[in-house]
């Protein structure tokens, strides 16, 4: 599949897509969406893909937001629609059931913010600024950024972030939970390939499980949620390689898992 907004290799079992408008520093638009969208129902269905690293082209940015040219000539049901579209794109990297990384390297600003975390895991380099600054334009944030933000890092933290529509650094947003690791500018996307490939090498189907397990669990009255979690792990111990990973723990040898 080749894109006019994305840059897609593909490495081993990890695919590292770049988000691609560096002009625009990588701002949001309709097409990038669309094609997020086949890119990610792609990787859904492609046991070769593993694990997915997420980034933005050029030095300075992740992803400025949403495209603000696109946005300004927007009416009501333009906008909800837009949102409702990038909301679904984010919801199915989220679901995707398999590891996604946000390398972050630059700014990571409103749906960039937003997008990092739809990410599985979140790496800055140290040089990296994040923020929700969708106040000052007189919008919320409309790609899951009112919902996802106080439940990573709570809600007193989310709405000092999001109604002061400040920017904040990388060591800053690691402290306060908003990303994994800070990582030197010049060391994050190796960092990222590596912890990918880390991800890559494990039994995807037991990573699919726990992925569900906490993105569907974290809906659930506990009770039910431990249901889904027991249901999950009796699932788990089904596949080949819940065999192969206590055999090879018990021989006292590295597991071989073969995916199944
Ligand atoms: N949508 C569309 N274009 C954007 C954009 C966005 N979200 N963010 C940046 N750009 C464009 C700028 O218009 C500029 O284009 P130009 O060269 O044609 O004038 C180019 O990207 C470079 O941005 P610029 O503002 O000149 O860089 P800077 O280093 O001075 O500032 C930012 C960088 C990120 C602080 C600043 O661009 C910014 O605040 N962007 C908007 C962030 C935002 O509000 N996002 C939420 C949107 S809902």
């Amino acid at each position: 599949m080749t894109f006019e907004t994305l840059l897609v290799e593909q490495h081993g079992t990890v695919l590292l897509v770049t988000l691609n408008r560096p002009r625009a520093l990588n701002a949001l638009n309709g097409k990038m969406f669309s094609e997020l969208s086949a890119l990610i129902a792609g990787a859904a269905i492609d046991a070769g893909v593993r694990a997915l690293v997420v980034t933005g082209a050029g030095t300075k940015a992740f992803v400025a937001g949403a495209d603000i040219t696109e946005l300004a000539s927007l009416d009501a049901e333009g906008a909800r629609h837009f949102a409702a579209s990038g909301q679904a794109v984010f919801g199915a990297l989220e679901r995707l059931g398999k590891p996604s990384i946000a390398a972050i390297n630059g700014f990571a600003l409103g749906g960039g913010c937003e997008l990092a975390m739809a990410c599985t895991l979140r790496l800055a380099a140290d040089t990296a600024e994040l923020g929700q600054p969708e106040v000052d334009l007189g919008i919320i944030p409309g790609f899951g950024g009112s919902q996802r933000l106080a439940r990573l890092i709570g809600r007193g933290r989310a709405l000092a972030l999001l109604l002061g529509g400040g920017r904040i650094g990388a060591v800053e947003a690691e402290r306060i939970g908003l990303i994994n690791r800070v990582v030197p500018e010049a060391e994050l996307a190796s960092e990222a390939m590596r912890l990918a490939q880390q991800l890559a090498d494990k039994p995807p189907l037991a990573v699919r499980y726990l992925l569900n397990a906490v993105y569907a669990g974290a809906d659930l009255p506990l009770e039910q949620a431990l249901l889904l979690e027991a249901t999950l792990f009796g699932l788990s111990a089904s596949t080949a390689d819940m065999k192969e990973g206590t055999r090879a723990f018990l021989e006292k040898r590295k597991p071989t898992f073969t995916g199944r």
